[in-house]
């Protein structure tokens, strides 16, 4: 078992130095990509607090061109597909940069899959210069989202990159 209890009252950089910490002892060495997104995922929830829903979408080729195809993650069913370009997840693919959003209503495109989140923040993966993947955090609370979770969420990107 692994318990990791993180202090709620910690500061937003020693959180993510901390949850970088913990991803890098439950990765390295493990080369299955869906065990390592699935602890990845479970990880977000236990550190960072007032969300709904974190986890991966891929970017994988379909039928007709690449996509975003869920992977795993916490929180309710969520959208499968999602078409690079398309809503937040398919914005920061297509960018390849990180995509703050205070209030998701006003983010033109906004796929609501649970129709709880009101901000969200996603974070592309980059392997060589390509976008694999993001990571989409929602909560349920306005403006949840600050520069520091973006930053750490983007040194968990980096840490990851090859393990996903
Ligand atoms: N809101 C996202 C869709 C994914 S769910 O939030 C899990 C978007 O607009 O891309």
């Amino acid at each position: 078992m692994y318990d990791f209890a993180p202090d709620p009252d910690l500061e937003p950089a020693e959180r993510y130095r901390q949850l970088c910490d913990a991803a890098e002892a439950l990765t390295s060495g493990e080369p299955d990509v869906v065990a390592n997104m699935a602890n990845l995922a479970a990880l977000i929830g236990e550190f960072v607090p007032d969300l709904n829903w974190a986890g991966f979408y891929r970017v994988l080729e379909g039928s007709e061109g690449a996509e975003l195809v869920l992977g795993p993650f916490i929180g309710r069913p969520a959208c499968i597909r999602i078409p690079l370009g398309r809503g937040v997840c398919g914005t920061a693919a297509t960018t390849g940069e990180t995509q703050l959003v205070v209030d998701v209503h006003a983010f033109p495109g906004h796929i609501a899959c649970d129709a709880a989140s009101r901000s969200e923040l996603v974070v592309p993966v980059l392997r060589q210069g390509r976008v694999i993947a993001v990571i989409d955090l929602d909560s349920p609370l306005p403006a949840r989202f600050t520069l520091d979770d973006a930053e750490g969420i983007e040194r968990l990107a980096a840490l990851v990159a090859e393990r996903i």
